[in-house]
């Protein structure tokens, strides 16, 4: 193997695109997974994850073709390259981290890593695994002492679904280090990609920040929800007022919305408060709570307005706009569309909409929107896909049996809609939203 190859473990929405970015760089990279479909699709040039993802196609078409990045499922290849970067999933369930993938991967890891190897963990941590459970399971399985013999660092990722190539190389890191000679190794591999900024600490303050940054950013949007609730209880428009409040220097009220989705920030706060147990935290169980609620929220938004708008014993149909729980993403973990659909499976007929999500869905997934609003008596907009904004509303009218709008994601302007007929009501919209 040539002098800088490495290897990533765990080719996911942080993963793969490390791995192509890596490859790009110049690094013969050895890309490691379990699953045999998603080493196929790479390795035919194709890109499994299926939401705009500007670049990542034409990257991995590229780093492929030039042998750069090779995919398998063979951990032993990791004992050939110089640094090992582990980027798997870190769960929780029911609000408890469940590390078994992570674990298992560590173990596999420490029985092939070899004296001056670097280990990276990318993935998200609760606070003191590294030296709880990254450290033992390597030195367990390795024979080998981390500092000593291997270097380790935890770089945790920060990129966001649709943009995750900008933001691995665009967004600065935070590069904790068991020691200085690993933060040092882990600085020369990261440069080689990340043209922002590397904060050296140690892997406890790494591992805090990463989750704590995620914990904020939900407490920020769970306010932004409750100032929306109460606005839809005083008659006014959460948008309307968000736009007021960020004309104050300093302010930055988020956006409410139908909830919070994806893989990360509706777990990354119970990561956090997991490795405390004792301690009582107060605002981020409220913040979860808050933005947990947001999907039922607008479920029974809809279930009211239905219940309103048609001719009682009728069973609606109710068309769910967004499966997946970001804009232009299929990524569809902890969407809000889930529990918006459970909530009315069985009060209602649903089929589900989305462009981008390509797996078959419990209710029937159609990929033609006017297909999914033909016969519906109700639109619920859960995610603000591109193609919802350019909606056309007269041929929405036509093929819907009951025009009626119900907006989780502040798509439509109330007034527009209302001028052409539609019922409409939206999170965080009062009377005069
Ligand atoms: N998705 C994000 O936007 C994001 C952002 C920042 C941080 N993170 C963190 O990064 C980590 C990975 O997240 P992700 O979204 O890429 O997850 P993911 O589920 O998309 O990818 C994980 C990959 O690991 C593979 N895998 C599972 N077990 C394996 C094993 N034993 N050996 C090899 N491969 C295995 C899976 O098949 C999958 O391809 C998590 O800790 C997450 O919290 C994710």
């Amino acid at each position: 193997m040539p002098k800088d190859a490495v290897a990533v473990v765990g080719l996911g929405y942080v993963g793969l695109p490390l791995a192509c970015l890596l490859a790009e760089s110049g690094s013969h990279t050895t890309g490691v997974d379990i699953d045999p479909a998603k080493i196929r699709t790479i390795m035919s040039g194709r890109s499994p994850i299926v939401g705009e993802e500007p670049g990542l196609p034409e990257l991995i078409e590229k780093v492929v073709k030039d042998g750069l990045l090779v995919a398998t499922d063979n951990i032993k290849e990791i004992s050939k390259v110089a640094a090992i970067f582990i980027c798997v999933d870190t769960p929780v369930r029911d609000r408890m981290p469940d590390l078994t993938i992570l674990k298992d991967v560590l173990r596999n890891v420490g029985k092939n890593i070899k004296k001056g190897q670097l280990v990276s963990v990318e993935s998200t941590l609760p606070a003191g695994t590294c030296a709880s459970t990254v450290i033992p399971l390597l030195e367990g399985n390795s024979g080998l002492k981390a500092g000593r013999d291997f270097s380790l660092v935890h770089c945790p990722e920060r990129v966001m679904p649709g943009k995750l190539l900008g933001n691995m190389w665009g967004v600065e890191r935070v590069l904790g280090g068991v020691d200085s000679q690993s933060i040092k190794k882990g600085a020369y591999f990261y440069s080689k990609f990340v043209k922002a900024e590397l904060h050296p600490t140690d892997l406890l303050s790494a591992e805090i920040s990463k989750t704590a940054e995620n914990a904020y950013r939900d407490v920020q949007i769970a306010f932004a929800n409750e100032v929306a609730l109460l606005c839809e209880a005083l008659g006014g428009d959460a948008f309307e007022v968000r736009r007021l409040v960020n004309t104050s220097p300093y302010r930055d009220m988020h956006i409410p919305g139908s909830g919070v989705g994806g893989h990360c920030l509706p777990k990354d706060s119970w990561l956090l408060l997991s490795s405390a147990p004792e301690f009582k935290a107060k605002v981020m169980p409220a913040a979860r709570d808050i933005n947990e609620m947001m999907p039922h929220h607008l479920a029974e938004m809809a279930w009211t307005s239905v219940k309103k708008t048609i001719s009682s014993g009728s069973r609606p149909k109710i068309a769910v706009m967004g499966l997946a729980f970001l804009k232009n993403s299929d990524d569809t973990r902890n969407s809000p569309s889930i529990v918006v659909i459970d909530d009315l499976k069985d009060r209602a007929d649903l089929v589900v909409h989305d462009p981008f999500v390509k797996e078959p869905y419990i209710v029937p997934l159609l990929r033609g929107v006017y297909d999914a609003l033909r016969g519906a008596d109700c639109a619920i907009f859960v995610t603000d896909h591109s193609a919802y904004q350019s909606l056309d509303l007269d041929e929405m009218k036509k093929v819907m049996r009951t025009p009626l709008i119900v907006d989780g994601r502040n798509i439509f302007n109330a007034s527009d809609v209302r001028k052409k007929g539609f019922k409409y009501a939206g999170i965080g919209k009062g009377r005069s939203g």
